[in-house]
């Protein structure tokens, strides 16, 4: 069975940008619950978890039709959950962001004011549930991108290497409708140093 990705940090460490109850109900009631159905429907499909899970978007035709999209939604859920609860840290940014994801996307987006503006106007806009993902193309072009319910980029090819989780079960207990003001307080604690190694691993790969 997949194992349940463990935080680093307190479900109140967070605060006052997320509360504690809101990463309670977070991980325990909605990640827990994706991982739970993701590993009951391989398990259904006699799966032997022989390769990560981000591997499961290329593979899926090894599954019966009728299972294919049960297993998309909530491996999605799950791994788009793990890497929006590593995207985030306790300590707010104080300093600048690493190499050498700052030089990529300066050399991208202009410069960094106007990468987390673009950030900020692509989640507030998202229509519905969903995600807003800075991810790297095969060209390893960084691409910040929105995808709806549990889509994941894998599933276009892309590898994410962070996530704005915006369900309202993500910030409406602590923001109420206010999706932008949720969005503001996050990119306070983005954990750059963790997707900057994230992106350093991709182009080490290649
Ligand atoms: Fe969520």
């Amino acid at each position: 069975m997949y194992q349940p990705y463990i935080l680093k940090y307190d479900y109140n460490d967070l605060e006052p940008h997320i509360s504690k109850k809101t990463m309670e109900i977070h991980y325990n009631n909605h990640y827990l619950k994706y991982l739970k159905n993701l590993n009951d429907a391989l398990i259904k499909n006699k799966f032997n978890f022989q390769y990560p899970k981000e591997d499961l978007f290329d593979n899926i035709d090894i599954f019966p039709i009728q299972d294919r999209d049960t297993i998309l939604y909530n491996a999605g859920g799950v791994i788009n959950h793990e890497l929006y609860f590593s995207s985030i840290k306790k300590q707010e940014n104080n300093v600048s962001i690493p190499e050498p994801l700052q030089s990529a996307l300066v050399k991208k987006f202009g410069n960094i004011e106007n990468f987390m503006n673009q950030l900020i106007e692509l989640a507030s806009f998202l229509p519905g549930s969903g995600y807003t993902f800075l991810a790297v193309k095969p060209n390893q072009d960084l691409y910040l991108l929105n995808l709806p319910n549990q889509d994941s980029p894998f599933s276009y090819d892309m590898v994410p290497i962070l996530a704005i989780d915006v369900w309202e079960h993500a910030y409406y207990l602590d923001y109420y409708n206010n999706r932008k003001k949720y969005i503001e307080e996050l990119m306070k604690i983005i954990d750059f140093t963790e997707v900057n190694k994230k992106y350093q691993e991709i182009l080490n790969k290649n």
